[in-house]
């Protein structure tokens, strides 16, 4: 118990790292809650800074789902006897990320932190997931439609690969609340006013 309780608290503390913020103002001098959508995100930092920006953001913090989860795992020893524990682990890296110790609770859209747990609980339902939002922004070059398209795939992935329950469960908060975190992003793609992503910066 106390192993997990060490695992959750880490997790938490992994998924608060705000990655964009520390890479923007250290490496490139860009604090990204001045600019563009004003997300720490790897979305506003390939569109404000350029895409080494974005790549390298978007591989941190989707480690930061991917550890968190993993620890969970890990930590608690119960795979697969007890696959809540990725779920309980990966959910705290995500709610670090959108609410951060280090940032006054406030924090992302924790898009690409979501990926790195879907990545460790599902893998198979996390390559689907990231193809069709490849392919989403691909076509349309909106990354926020790419994200609200792939978060509402993962319960119904999870439920056509017949994942454990908890999973779906899982696949069914984290979709609700990724949409919900891109409220903003609804509301400019209905009125046109939604930024693209430019293919290379
Ligand atoms: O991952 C976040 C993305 O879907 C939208 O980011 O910066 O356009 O609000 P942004």
């Amino acid at each position: 118990m106390l192993e997990l309780i060490i695992a959750c608290v880490l997790s938490y503390v992994i998924g608060s790292i705000p990655n964009g913020l520390i890479l923007g103002k250290a490496v490139w001098g860009v604090d990204l809650r001045e600019h563009g959508s004003k997300n720490i995100g790897a979305t506003n930092a390939w569109r404000t800074i350029g895409k080494p920006a974005g790549i390298s953001i978007f591989v941190l913090d989707m480690l930061k789902g991917f550890l968190g989860a993993g620890l969970g795992i890990y930590y608690a020893g119960g795979f697969p006897d007890h696959p809540e524990y990725g779920v309980i682990c990966g959910i705290l890296a995500v709610v670090g990320h959108s609410w951060s110790l280090f940032l006054k609770f406030k924090g992302g859209k924790s898009v690409s932190t979501g990926l790195g747990v879907l990545i460790m609980l599902m893998p198979v339902v996390a390559a689907i997931v990231f193809l069709v939002w490849l392919a989403i922004v691909f076509v349309t070059r909106y990354v926020s439609l790419g994200s609200i398209v792939g978060a509402a795939l993962v319960p119904v992935l999870a439920l056509i690969f017949d994942m454990p329950m908890v999973y779906i469960g899982f696949g069914t908060l984290a979709a609700i609340f990724i949409i919900y975190r891109h409220k903003s992003n609804i509301e400019r793609l209905l009125n046109g006013t939604e930024s693209k992503i430019k293919a290379a910066k």
